[in-house]
């Protein structure tokens, strides 16, 4: 096994830490902006990104922060590259090297990722600019009117995964591997069991396609989902029920040299992404560090304070703080709600 890469994915995962995900690309950021009014513009994510990454104490909580093309490019209002900013917190930089989403031209209401295109000439820029790690992310869509996911579509990103986390290792880099069963959006009617049996899918194909490409276990680290209910079931499920679920698939499918996992938030709230990260971390021992690596559930409050205001910079930094630090404290099983307003 390659020990550069098995210690910076130990590092992504060390006790009590997990990963900011900062990588919105400029439409996304953007829908997260029109939420607090703000426009769109180079100037304003700048700030918006200097905000989160200029926190004092940001390297207790969070080993890494995965960032966007434009925002690994750029530097604090006085002069400092975001990467060294992170750097001298301990925070390893990381990058999202996918080019978002098209429809799969063999079944268009799924989605396959963009990107493995003239990837390896992109990482070792991104190497040079001071990445340890990267991201891919892939888009399952349940959809039981029209049976979806289907078998090609899980084939299909299962491969550009794979190919993508052999490029990034050989570039002497950590590929976070995200295969995303989605939660939210158009359909997600679907039921906590049917999450179940189309992850279970999902990472099994993932797992074959990762052996048949060679990747090494020790050097990726898994990006899921949790077992969740589509937010538009009904169905009511308590972060015990999502916890047992999540592990007793984990359990039964996951090679135990997997170095770590981190999930994604995917439309849960602030509170259930980290009641539901605590209730996995107390059952006891696992073979797997089991952290974080959100977007929303770690920003969501904080760029509200912001609200685009300088003045409002060290509110949003607290609160910012504040959430890593609850699932900081998520990732041991000593989390309560109590210390929401402690
Ligand atoms: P969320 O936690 O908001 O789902 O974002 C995580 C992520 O990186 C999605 O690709």
């Amino acid at each position: 096994m390659n020990n550069k890469l098995k210690k910076i994915a130990e590092q992504m995962v060390a006790p009590g830490k997990g990963i900011l995900a900062a990588d919105e690309s400029t439409p996304t950021i953007g829908k997260h902006f029109d939420k607090i009014g703000l426009e769109n513009t180079k100037p304003n994510r700048q700030a918006y990104r200097e905000m989160l990454f200029s926190t004092s104490g940001i390297g207790q909580y969070i080993s890494g922060v995965i960032m966007y093309d434009e925002t690994i490019r750029q530097s604090t209002a006085s002069g400092n590259g975001f990467v060294s900013v992170l750097q001298n917190e301990g925070v390893l930089p990381g990058i999202k090297v996918d080019e978002g989403t098209a429809p799969d031209p063999n079944s268009p209401n799924e989605k396959i990722t963009k990107g493995l295109n003239g990837l390896p000439e992109r990482l070792k820029e991104y190497a040079s600019l001071g990445a340890k790690f990267t991201k891919w992310r892939a888009v399952i869509t349940i959809d039981e009117n029209q049976n979806l996911p289907t078998d090609e579509n899980l084939r299909r990103n299962a491969q550009d995964l794979a190919q993508y986390a052999k490029f990034v290792q050989e570039a002497g880099l950590v590929p976070i591997v995200e295969p995303e069963v989605l939660m939210d959006g158009k359909y997600s009617t679907h039921s906590i069991e049917k999450c179940a049996e189309v992850t279970e899918k999902t990472l099994n194909y993932l797992f074959e396609e990762l052996k048949n490409a060679e990747v090494e276990t020790e050097g990726i680290i898994l990006k899921p989902n949790m077992i969740v209910p589509g937010e538009n079931s009904g169905q009511k499920v308590s972060p015990d029920e999502i916890a047992q679920a999540t592990i007793t698939l984990f359990r039964k499918i996951l090679p135990e040299n997997l170095p770590g996992i981190v999930f994604l938030s995917g439309g849960q709230s602030e509170i259930e992404a980290t009641e539901n990260l605590n209730a996995m971390n107390k059952m006891g021992e696992l073979p797997w560090r089991l952290s974080f690596s959100y977007g929303r559930a770690l920003q969501d409050s904080a760029l509200k304070i912001w609200n685009g205001k300088q003045e409002n910079v060290p509110a949003a930094q607290a609160k910012f703080l504040h959430r890593a630090k609850m699932n900081s404290l998520a990732t041991f099983g000593k989390y309560s709600p109590d210390l929401e307003n402690a």
